[in-house]
């Protein structure tokens, strides 16, 4: 079989690793992929975004299956351009991917099928919203409707800030488009776990509970950013809490996209927080997390290619979907100044211990060598028996990845352990 991803990060790097794992794969192509990916596919200069282009390279190699993994293509509609020429694929078609690309359609779908989830209020007028904010709740989260590269969600821990937030989004257009509704919502508390699930709209299977490291810096210190870390599984996702998350949360939102008449087929990733009033929802992606999949995949023993052609057949009751008992835990390695400014072009060297279970993000190829090209570069994954000795064995293989100005976290699944 040859299979399409479209994709260019660490997560699309682990879910070319796991596809390879099926002996009938003959070739992978990545669009666009990158350097790293491209020890494990043929990587083809086709932007991510790029609809047009992704259907012209399908209609001109015989692509048997694709898998949309980026939330942008997923929202440009791809998997539904791809169906019409005949192509099956793994993600949600555009109008259930706005489950993650409006933040408005996300909450009013919880609200209505009464998915328990923050309070929110909805505004498209810069005026109401401030004068709202007159008298809401301190601290309060401002976030844009629309896709914002994970930057347009404001935590406010005062009127004021929430304030600047609303008017950067909806006045100075800071997230363009995205801005021009925004959700303002009920600040809460607990700790965060990540779910993703995979749903055919018939039957939707959790995959393995997951914590991700936002901050940039060693105790949750620093700016948001795309990830710095993950483990697996997330010890504050109980089986008591993970029972409650079926009932209350997963199996509704599936059933409430269907009666929507915009049934989810694909990887549908739950982002909760567990309250004091029980687990809520804090948002939906369309799509498997990153660095979420670099932990959870791994986990996975049954074979990804045919998990994800059953859920596009909509037969996922008819497929083993097994994971280990063990732990994971992944180490994101960033250039330094990320996630403001950085260098590139920093050439990395990998032990080849060490390669088979590093995730590569942003690096390029230059004469042959791989170098530095992004902010987050390089996911670095150990499994084991215990969560300790994931963390352990994920930072000896640190140890064994050189590069100019690296940077990374020296504190991965510390809160985990200690939970
Ligand atoms: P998101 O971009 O929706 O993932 O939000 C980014 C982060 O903001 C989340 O991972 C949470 O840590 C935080 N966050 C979002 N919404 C809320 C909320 N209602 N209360 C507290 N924290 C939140
Ligand atoms: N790690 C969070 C995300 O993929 O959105």
């Amino acid at each position: 079989m040859n299979i399409m991803v479209v994709g260019g990060g660490g997560r699309e790097h682990v879910i070319i690793k796991k596809i390879k794992e099926n002996p009938s794969v003959e070739n992978i192509y990545a669009l666009p992929g990158n350097g790293g990916i491209a020890a494990d596919a043929t990587c083809i200069p086709v932007a991510a975004t790029d609809i047009d282009g992704i259907c012209t390279f399908a209609k001109d190699h015989p692509i048997d299956y694709a898998v949309v993994a980026q939330d942008d293509p997923l929202a440009l509609g791809c998997v539904d351009r791809l169906a019409e020429l005949g192509i099956p694929s793994f993600g949600p078609c555009a109008d259930a991917a706005l489950i993650e690309s409006s933040k408005v359609f996300a909450k009013d779908l919880m609200k209505k099928y009464n998915i328990p989830t923050a309070q929110y209020e909805v505004f498209t007028d810069i005026n109401e919203a401030l004068k709202y904010l007159d008298n809401a709740p301190i601290p309060t989260v401002v976030k844009a409707d629309g896709l914002a590269l994970g930057k347009g969600v404001v935590i406010a821990a005062t009127r004021e800030e929430a304030k600047e937030a609303v008017r950067q989004m909806m006045s100075e257009h800071k997230f363009g488009a995205s801005g021009d509704r925004i959700v303002i919502e009920e600040f809460l508390t607990g700790p965060e776990v990540s779910v993703l699930s995979f749903t055919d709209g018939k039957t939707l299977i959790p995959m393995v509970s997951s914590m991700d490291h936002k901050r940039a810096g060693d105790g949750d210190t620093g700016l948001n950013t795309g990830g710095m870390g993950t483990v697996a599984p997330n010890p504050y996702y109980t089986d008591e809490i993970a029972a409650r998350c079926m009932k209350e949360i997963f199996l509704p939102t599936m059933e409430a996209m269907n009666k929507e008449g915009r049934t989810f087929k694909g990887c549908l990733y739950f982002g909760l927080m567990i309250t004091q009033d029980g687990p809520k929802v804090i948002e939906y992606n369309c799509r498997f997390g990153d660095p979420e999949a670099q932990v959870v995949l791994p986990l996975l023993q049954s074979d990804l290619l045919t998990i994800m052609q059953a859920v596009t057949e909509e037969r996922l009751d008819e497929v083993p979907v097994v994971f280990e008992n063990g732990y994971a835990c992944c180490v994101v390695m960033a250039s330094e100044g990320y996630p403001v400014s950085y260098g590139k072009g920093y050439e990395i060297h990998i032990a080849p211990e060490v390669s088979d279970t590093t995730y590569v993000a942003g690096a390029a190829l230059d004469n042959g060598k791989l170098v530095t090209s992004g902010g987050r570069v390089l996911g670095v994954t150990a499994t084991a028996d215990s969560l300790a000795d994931a963390i352990d064995a994920a930072y000896r293989k640190v140890d064994q990845i050189h590069f100019d100005h690296a940077y990374f976290r020296h504190d991965i699944g510390q809160r985990a352990l200690k939970a």
